[in-house]
């Protein structure tokens, strides 16, 4: 069995301007430091707006933080007239790592498609960015179709392959869970993350689907992270609204201790 890396990722979604995330990460680096954090065995990385890439990557920089860097989105296109849009070559160019595609948020304000979202993907690979591809299932979609077969559908229509030496994370995320307060079981999310692992088998081989690092987001706490990654197939959070509290945050990322 391949050891997958524990991956812990904060998504602030459309919250702390420029100046605020420049005190945000600066305590949060503190406050891992103290407290001796192993970024060999658990990984962080944090999802600011776009607006404060540049501010914190620089402070990452300076300060050599053990913490990767992600975006929000990236455009499926590279250049041109897209008024508004965002090219994955900006991003690579701020040194940064990962990009989160398909958020159920994006899915559903901006009416981003299977295809649209499968062609983010693609871009990233273009980019050398890692996209964090998120898949999950309304409470509707569970009703009507059960736990894991919207997820599955959602990661297949946006993966038909994975070219070779290209890395993914995919993020499940049941749309009931996020900002609900109402996690899933660490049950549920375990039944989901094994199903979308066997489609990466079909999708880009045994090898490529045990690297592959599959998180689970949805009302993610300090007090929940623990059962969850205790599940064999689920390898780290996508966490929202605790990503924003420092401490709670700085204790989900050292969720072993
Ligand atoms: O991308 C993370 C997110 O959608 C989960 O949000 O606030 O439920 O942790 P939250």
């Amino acid at each position: 069995v391949t050891a997958r890396r524990p991956f812990i990722a904060g998504n602030w979604k459309m919250n702390l301007d420029h100046l605020q995330s420049i005190a945000f990460v600066q305590k949060l680096a503190w406050s891992l430091k103290d407290a001796k954090h192993d970024f060999g065995k658990v990984e962080a990385a944090i999802f600011p707006p776009f607006t404060d890439l540049r501010s914190v990557q620089t402070l990452i920089d300076a300060d050599k933080l053990d913490l990767e860097l992600g975006a929000q989105d990236l455009s499926d296109n590279d250049s041109g007239a897209y008024t508004g849009d965002i090219s994955g070559a900006f991003l690579a160019r701020l040194d940064v790592k990962y990009v989160i595609v398909g958020h159920s948020e994006r899915r559903t304000i901006h009416g981003e498609t299977d295809e649209v979202v499968g062609a983010k993907v693609a871009a990233a690979h273009r980019h050398g960015l890692v996209p964090v591809l998120c898949v999950g299932e309304t409470a509707e979609d569970l009703e009507k179709h059960g736990p894991s077969a919207v997820p599955v559908a959602q990661l297949r229509a946006a993966l038909t392959t994975l070219p070779a030496g290209a890395e993914i994370v995919v993020a499940y995320e049941p749309v009931w869970a996020i900002g609900s307060g109402q996690a899933a079981t660490p049950d549920q999310a375990e039944q989901v993350c094994a199903a979308l692992r066997d489609a990466l088998v079909e999708i880009a081989g045994a090898d490529s689907a045990a690297a592959t690092r599959i998180l689970y987001g949805g009302s993610v706490k300090a007090n929940n992270i623990a059962s969850f990654l205790r599940e064999p197939n689920v390898d780290g959070a996508l966490v929202g609204g605790a990503s924003l509290d420092i401490t709670e945050f700085a204790s989900i990322v050292r969720y072993q201790n």
